[in-house]
């Protein structure tokens, strides 16, 4: 990902035995193309070897406050100037009470004082510590002065206990620091609505036709788009994610509501994202009591439903930019470009379903993007990371689209 490439990312670990987990942070750092440096505690030292780092990481590794081999011994100031970002992971209670009270001394406390860059926190102690007020005060401090937490999360920890104070795993570490460079101005004040997530329609009380969308793709985008500083709106079918903090979300089962939530919503937004898995039929009639197995095989009748991709692209007041997903298991190209043409749209995001890699349920995806004149390939990742790029290639698209 593009943004991320040229970022400095400082990565201070504590004496915990979760440090381990920051080897694979460092791995997953440097793949994206971050430069680390790693910076360790003493007791840092007594659970992974500094030499892991070192090579991981490709730069020495540095734990000394006063290093006389530094040019100027100023190695604290000159690593603090260098990070764009910080990161403590693991972090235990004793630097989390060194940098809520400001003390010194040692090399990452030290360098903590001097940073004027983000810093973010991973705690990982025994839930007992985490609980702890004294902790829980520091906790509440950092973050007033502008700290940022990752985790802890709750579960199983090495000492036997269960609870809150295990580190967040170091894929969620690496994907909140990398989603956190996201440019935040690229859709100020524009409204968008995207579609998530699957449609039921029901049989009966007890059974319905769905599809194995599991509002991945569309709940990343929301959250990239309101990254991106857009006032997002989510229509999502039934899915078990949590709901992103300040995106408004309106939950809706079948494809006539999603169909009604939508249209009823579109003429307010700037841009509408299709990432929904729409169901194309619903059942004629929805039996009122439990269907009985039958004698002979039974035939469902079933009825088209509304296209509300082509709906929203032929309003009168329709949003100025109007994305389509195709999913397709053949022909990608094809099917996705007579998508385009067919339904009126600005864009089309096509993936591959039922591959081994990608599509629904995955938490990585690839596209292929075509709007009326070019196409993009965007690369199988992540499906925030992936968010992220197809947002900016819209912010990019639509701009154009409104300065021609
Ligand atoms: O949710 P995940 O598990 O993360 O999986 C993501 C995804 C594979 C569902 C997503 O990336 C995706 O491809 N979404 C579109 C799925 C789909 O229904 O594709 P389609 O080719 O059948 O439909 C084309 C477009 O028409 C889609 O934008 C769809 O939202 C829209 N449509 C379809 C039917 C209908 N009645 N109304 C619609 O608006």
């Amino acid at each position: 990902m593009d943004k991320t490439i040229n970022q400095r990312i400082l990565l201070g670990i504590c004496g915990g035995i979760a440090a381990y987990k920051s080897a694979e942070l460092v791995r997953l750092l440097r793949k994206q193309g971050c430069e680390v440096k790693v910076v360790m505690t003493s007791s840092a030292m007594q659970f992974v070897s500094a030499l892991t780092f070192q090579a991981l990481s490709g730069n020495p590794v540095a734990t000394l406050l006063l290093n006389a081999e530094e040019e100027n011994a100023m190695g604290h100031i000159n690593l603090a100037r260098w990070a764009d970002k910080i990161i403590i992971a693991p972090a235990t209670a004793n630097i989390m009470a060194k940098f809520s009270h400001g003390l010194a001394d040692d090399l990452l406390s030290t360098i903590y004082l001097v940073a004027t860059c983000p810093v973010y926190i991973a705690p990982a102690m025994n839930q007992a510590m985490w609980n702890k007020a004294i902790t829980q005060e520091n906790f509440q401090h950092l973050k007033s002065h502008g700290v940022k937490f990752i985790g802890p999360e709750q579960g199983s920890q090495a000492c036997g206990e269960i609870g809150f104070g295990r580190m967040a795993e170091a894929k969620d570490i690496f994907l909140s620091l990398v989603q956190s460079s996201a440019e935040p101005g690229l859709l100020q004040n524009i409204n968008i609505i995207i579609s998530a997530g699957p449609t039921r329609e029901p049989l009966d009380p007890v059974r319905y036709i769905s599809n194995r969308s599991s509002g991945k793709m569309g709940y990343a985008l929301a959250e990239a788009a309101k990254n991106a500083g857009a006032n997002v709106t989510l229509i999502s079918g039934p899915v078990i994610l949590p709901v992103p903090e300040n995106i408004r979300c309106i939950k809706v089962e079948t494809a006539e509501e999603m169909h009604h939530a939508v249209i009823s919503r579109a003429d307010m937004h700037d841009i509408y994202i299709g990432a929904a898995a729409v169901a194309d039929y619903s059942p004629v009639t929805v039996s009122r009591s439990k269907i009985k197995k039958q004698h002979n095989d039974s035939f469902i009748k079933m009825q088209k439903t509304k296209d509300i991709l082509t709906d929203v692209a032929t309003l009168g007041d329709r949003p100025s930019f109007v994305v389509g997903f195709a999913a397709e298991t053949d022909d990608l190209e094809h099917y996705a470009i007579d998508k385009l043409k067919r339904k009126n749209l600005d864009m089309i995001a096509a993936n591959w379903v039922g591959k081994e890699k990608g599509g629904f349920e995955s938490d990585e995806n690839a596209l292929q993007v075509y709007w009326n004149c070019g196409k993009k390939t965007l690369k199988m990742t992540d499906k925030k990371l992936l968010a992220e790029q197809l947002i900016s290639l819209i912010a990019e698209k639509m701009d154009e689209k409104n300065t021609v």
